[in-house]
């Protein structure tokens, strides 16, 4: 079978694209197709029936072009879609494509980053009350302790574009500050939202030097190429041209003009009505 499909990454805006960076890094023989749903973004504050629906949509939209598989690279839709998605729309459907997230592939190998045992979380508020997170943790390692912190101002700040003015440091402090203040124990916090890698260094600078600060992107990029070595009915399906390719559900115009600081390169889009 000749292989002419792109692997799909979805997120509900930008932050998606510090994780397809990472997997382009990773995997640079293969085709991807990026979608930002940036029309009703952000998904963080919103519904689980909601976020499913609109998670939905979007990969619907991706099967249409022929996607084998669907990276949800969104905490807030892998939290609260995929496991429906997963378990409901694909096996109903009887479609050979699959969807994957990002929360497993964090949470699989969060025991090697910490030494105390206790693990931070900084997350939408979805992704929080959803308890993801610690659900997950405890399935691979129960002993850790697990805290977590909402950060709902993070999103509107990024996709704003405000994240790097004075005014974007007091709520990076104050999330941060509410995240510690739950434990001095805390050593390592990961970041359970993919917007967030665009905080690092602001972060960074709030936290004791004993405090490691963990990103999604290259964790799931390793974790993709496992799955594709492990899953060859599906990798045969990916086509390999090296070619990425942008569409957004608002203006490209202005998705272009935001776009490049997430991936760190210029991007050209397309907007798609779904
Ligand atoms: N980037 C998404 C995540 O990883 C959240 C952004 C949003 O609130 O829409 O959770």
């Amino acid at each position: 079978m000749s292989s002419e499909y792109p692997i799909a990454v979805f997120d509900s805006g930008y932050g998606g694209l510090t994780v397809l960076q990472s997997i382009v890094k990773k995997l640079p023989e293969y085709d991807f197709i990026y979608l930002g749903d940036n029309a009703r973004a952000p998904y963080g504050n919103r519904s689980f029936q909601t976020v499913y629906q609109y998670t939905r949509e979007c990969v619907q939209w991706f099967f249409s072009k022929g996607c084998p598989l669907v990276i949800l690279a969104c905490n807030t839709a892998s939290a609260k879609a995929l496991r429906t998605i997963q378990q409901h729309d694909l096996i109903d459907s009887g479609t050979p494509n699959r969807v994957l997230g990002v929360i497993r592939p964090t949470t699989e190998i969060t025991g090697r980053f910490t030494k105390t045992g206790h693990v931070g979380i900084l997350a939408t508020q979805g992704t929080v009350n959803s308890n993801s997170y610690p659900i997950e943790i405890q399935k691979f390692f129960p002993e850790l302790k697990v805290y977590q912190q909402a950060c709902p101002m993070w999103v509107p700040l990024i996709e704003n574009n405000e994240h790097q003015g004075s005014g974007a440091d007091f709520f990076i402090k104050k999330y941060a500050d509410a995240l510690l203040g739950q434990s001095a124990l805390i050593d390592t916090i990961l970041l359970g939202c993919t917007h967030y890698p665009l905080l690092l260094n602001k972060l960074a600078a709030c936290l004791p030097g004993t405090v490691s600060l963990i990103a999604q992107g290259d964790i799931v990029a390793e974790s993709l190429a496992a799955y594709l070595a492990r899953h060859k009915e599906i990798e045969v399906r990916c086509s390999k041209k090296a070619k990425v390719s942008f569409y957004t559900t608002d203006s490209a115009e202005d998705f272009d003009r935001h776009a490049g600081i997430f991936y760190g390169s210029e991007i050209h889009s397309e907007e798609v009505f779904l």
